[in-house]
């Protein structure tokens, strides 16, 4: 699709990125977090600023700067992330949730340091699902782009996501020996919508993002 075509249908759609990882505190100085970057959202939000000027970065922890001219709002833990998506999202918005947002948070954050001992037991307890809840909300012009890594069963999993959260993709990433994405500059992934199952051969992040912005421009409407 040419740049101009891509312009025109992003037009009216503010977009909505989130990266990296969200992190649970534990206690004033632990937390519960994971392996994410934020590379991957960060290129994609970097890609739409090619075409539009209206693109929000929200993240979590990265390990990676921000480029000067996305405009990004920096969040800490999933419900930060949740009220901060909550603010800025329209009945027009794209949303691409590349961010890896932790499933679980500590039931009761000590206010105190723990101290050193034998074991501790930590009851941790679920986060808001952010996309679930917003499938709920979800309008006919949003546009819902949802990513899944997964270990097993890697289409079979990503399709119940993409059904379960109204997604319009689902961009599926397999975590195996092979191919670990976290903190990598490149990954395998595949586009997988309701009606197909797109492939693509392992390639930088920055060119995923860019075929992801592309396919986006051609589905919405
Ligand atoms: N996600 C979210 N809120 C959460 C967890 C995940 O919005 N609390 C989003 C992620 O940003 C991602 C998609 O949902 O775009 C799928 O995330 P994933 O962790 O793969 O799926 P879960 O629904 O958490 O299922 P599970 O961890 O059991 O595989």
């Amino acid at each position: 699709m040419k740049s101009n075509n891509i312009k025109n249908k992003l037009k009216h759609h503010p977009i909505i990125v989130t990266a990296g990882g969200t992190i649970e505190p534990i206690d004033p100085v632990r937390y519960i977090g994971n392996f994410s970057s934020g590379k991957m959202g960060i290129a994609i939000a970097n890609e739409f600023c090619k075409f539009t000027s209206n693109v929000t970065l929200i993240h979590g922890h990265i390990t990676v700067s921000v480029p000067k001219n996305i405009q990004a709002i920096s969040t800490r833990t999933v419900e930060q992330m949740y009220r901060a998506i909550q603010k800025n999202l329209t009945p027009q918005s794209i949303l691409v949730m590349a961010a890896a947002v932790s499933d679980f948070k500590v039931a009761q954050i000590k206010n105190q340091k723990i101290k050193k001992s034998k074991s501790i037991n930590v009851k941790l307890v679920p986060t808001i699902d952010i996309l679930k809840t917003l499938s709920r909300q979800k309008k006919t012009k949003n546009f819902f782009v949802g990513f899944a890594a997964e270990t097993n069963k890697l289409i079979i999993h990503s399709q119940k996501k993409l059904k379960d959260k109204k997604l319009d993709i689902i961009v599926a990433n397999p975590i195996t020996k092979k191919n670990y994405p976290f903190g990598a500059d490149v990954n395998k992934v595949y586009f997988i919508t309701s009606q197909q199952i797109i492939e693509l051969p392992l390639k930088k992040k920055t060119v995923i993002a860019k075929e992801l912005v592309q396919f986006i421009a051609q589905l919405i409407e």
